[in-house]
């Protein structure tokens, strides 16, 4: 009505061990952390670097704690093949896909942090699934991903946001007002990182959607925010979450 996005969040736990059983408090902190990193309120924006004043974004998405879910298993792992989506597997179905956001915080195994699903698949397995040693900044979040940015980057995806480095080498993200990266970069790069791509530019690190340490990433571009608004504008891919 008022042109804002704000998203209901269904939060899925499934859970084995009493430490995957994460507490209220563990969730509403990732909740938290959504909220400010969307809304450049994050207390680590103001470390973005000079260069990149003029194209940090705040993209002005709400989200809002809908409902927590709790499922008991005895999987140890879940994987990355959206059977923790699948009642037939064990798992949970998405509660209201086309309106609300589900999260599903489960063991994912394999090293994997987390994924996404783009905009345009189905809607049985449309969401996010973060392991819970991931997720939120209190409880069981484990360093150095204990700041809640896997959720930032994996809803970035949701919304359409391409890894920086275009998962190739010197590869391309769609958005303009990203430079060029080589690949992926870990850790917490040192500033200024110069890309070997055309014009050696020096890269946006601190994107959420590179992969560094959840320290080290702390802003979105406006040019991803452009991509952002497009799929929530109206005949976009999620056009169904308008209120
Ligand atoms: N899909 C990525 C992975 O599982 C997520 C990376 C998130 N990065 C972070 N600093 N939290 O590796
Ligand atoms: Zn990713
Ligand atoms: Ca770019």
């Amino acid at each position: 009505v008022n042109g804002k996005i704000e998203i209901p969040v269904v939060v899925n736990v499934l859970y084995r061990t009493a430490a995957e059983n994460i507490s209220d408090a563990q969730i509403q902190s990732q909740i938290d952390v959504l909220n400010k990193d969307f809304n450049a309120l994050n207390s680590d924006f103001s470390q973005v670097p000079a260069l990149f004043s003029t194209v940090k974004a705040n993209v002005g998405i709400t989200f809002v704690l809908d409902q927590v879910i709790r499922k008991s298993t005895t999987k140890t792992s879940w994987g990355t093949k959206d059977a923790c989506k699948k009642t037939t597997q064990g798992g949970l179905a998405p509660t209201s896909p086309t309106t609300k956001l589900n999260l599903w915080v489960a063991t994912i195994g394999g090293g994997i942090l987390g994924y996404a699903q783009f905009p345009g698949g189905s809607s049985a397995t449309d969401g996010v699934v973060i392991d819970s040693k991931y997720f939120g900044t209190v409880g069981t979040a484990t360093y150095p991903y204990n700041l809640g940015r896997t959720a930032t980057h994996e809803v970035g995806h949701w919304m359409n946001l391409r890894h920086i480095w275009g998962d190739a080498t010197c590869g391309s993200d769609l958005v303009a007002d990203t430079p060029t990266h080589n690949t992926a970069n870990y850790g917490v790069p040192t500033y200024p990182h110069y890309s070997t791509c055309s014009g050696t530019p020096v890269e946006m690190t601190m994107n959420y959607m590179d992969y560094t340490d959840d320290r080290g990433m702390y802003m979105f571009s406006l040019g991803q925010k452009a991509r952002i608004d497009a799929v929530f504008a109206v005949g976009g891919a999620r056009a169904s979450f308008r209120n």
